[in-house]
C-alpha cells in the first residue's frame, strides 16, 4: 500500500458569480510518511484550497488524491468521511477548540465519533505536547500557544496518516511559533505522519523538510530570493 499523500494533476474551479476562479491549477504533490512539507504563497493563491482537497473536505474538479493508498474521488461519501475522521488530522489557525471542554476532553473528542482502530492514549499525548499539567483547563484558561498544543494533540489522537495544518502560528509570537512548528515536525517525524503546513511565517521554514510555493493555483519550488 502506498503511504502518505499523493495529489496528481489536481484542478479546482470555483464559480463565484462573475466567472470561474481556478483555485488549483494542475497541482501534483507527493508527501511521504513522516515528511513535513511547508506551503507558502500569497493570499488567495490556493493554499487552503489545497488542504481542503487533500483533506477530503472538497472534491477537486479534476485530478486524483490518494490518502495512504485510498483514492478519494472513487470513495463513497461515507468512506470519505471515515477517511477524514480516522486517517486525516487537521490543525487550524486558532486551534478551533470547543469552548466548554477541558484539554483532555478535546483530545478524546475524535475518539467519540466512532471506533478508531489504534488510537494514541490521550493523556500520554497531552504529555507529549507539554500540556498534561493543564489537562483540566478549558480553552479560555489557556494561552494561544497552549491552545495550539491541545489542537495538535487532538489532530494526532487517531494516529492519522496525514496531517494538514493551516497557519498554526498566525496568532503567536516568534518564540511560540518556533515551538509549535518544532513540535509538529517532531510528531510528524516520530510517528510517520505526512504533513502539509501552510504558513506565511518564513522564520519557521527551517523546521520543515521541504518548502513549496503556490502562486495562482500553481505549485512550484520556493525561491526565497523572489521575495
Ligand atoms: N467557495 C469559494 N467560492 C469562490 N471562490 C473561492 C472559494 N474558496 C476560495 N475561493 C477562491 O479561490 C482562490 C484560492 O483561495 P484559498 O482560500 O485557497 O487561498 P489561500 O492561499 O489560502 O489564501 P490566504 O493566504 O488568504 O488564506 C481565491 O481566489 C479565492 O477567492
Ligand atoms: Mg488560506
Amino acid at each position: 500500500m502506498t503511504s502518505g499523500l499523493i495529489l496528481s494533476d489536481v484542478t479546482l474551479l470555483h464559480n463565484d458569480g462573475d466567472g470561474t476562479v481556478r483555485a488549483l491549477d494542475g497541482v501534483s504533490l507527493e508527501v511521504a510518511a513522516g515528511e513535513v512539507v511547508a506551503l507558502v504563497g500569497p493570499s488567495g493563491s490556493g493554499k487552503s484550497s489545497l488542504l481542503a482537497v487533500a483533506g477530503a473536505l472538497t472534491t477537486p474538479t479534476s485530478g486524483t488524491v490518494l490518502v495512504g493508498g485510498s483514492e478519494l474521488s472513487s470513495a463513497t461519501p461515507r468512506e470519505r468521511s471515515r477517511i477524514r475522521r480516522e486517517r486525516i488530522g487537521f490543525v487550524f489557525q486558532s486551534g478551533n477548540l470547543v469552548p466548554a471542554l477541558t484539554s483532555l476532553d478535546q483530545v478524546r473528542l475524535p475518539l467519540t465519533f466512532g471506533r478508531v482502530a489504534n488510537p494514541r492514549d490521550p493523556v500520554a499525548l497531552l504529555t507529549d505536547v507539554g500540556m498534561d499539567h493543564k489537562a483540566r483547563r478549558r480553552p479560555h484558561q489557556l494561552s494561544g500557544g497552549e491552545r495550539q498544543r491541545v489542537g495538535i494533540a487532538r489532530a494526532l489522537v487517531t494516529r492519522p496518516e496525514i496531517l494538514l495544518v493551516d497557519e498554526p502560528t498566525a496568532a503567536l509570537d516568534r518564540r511560540r511559533s518556533q515551538e509549535i512548528v518544532a513540535l509538529l515536525a517532531e510528531e510528524a517525524h516520530e510517528h510517520g505522519v505526512a504533513t502539509v503546513l501552510v504558513t506565511h511565517d518564513h522564520d519557521v521554514l527551517h523546521h520543515c523538510d521541504r518548502v513549496l510555493e503556490i502562486v495562482d493555483g500553481r505549485l512550484g519550488a520556493f525561491t526565497p530570493s523572489t521575495r
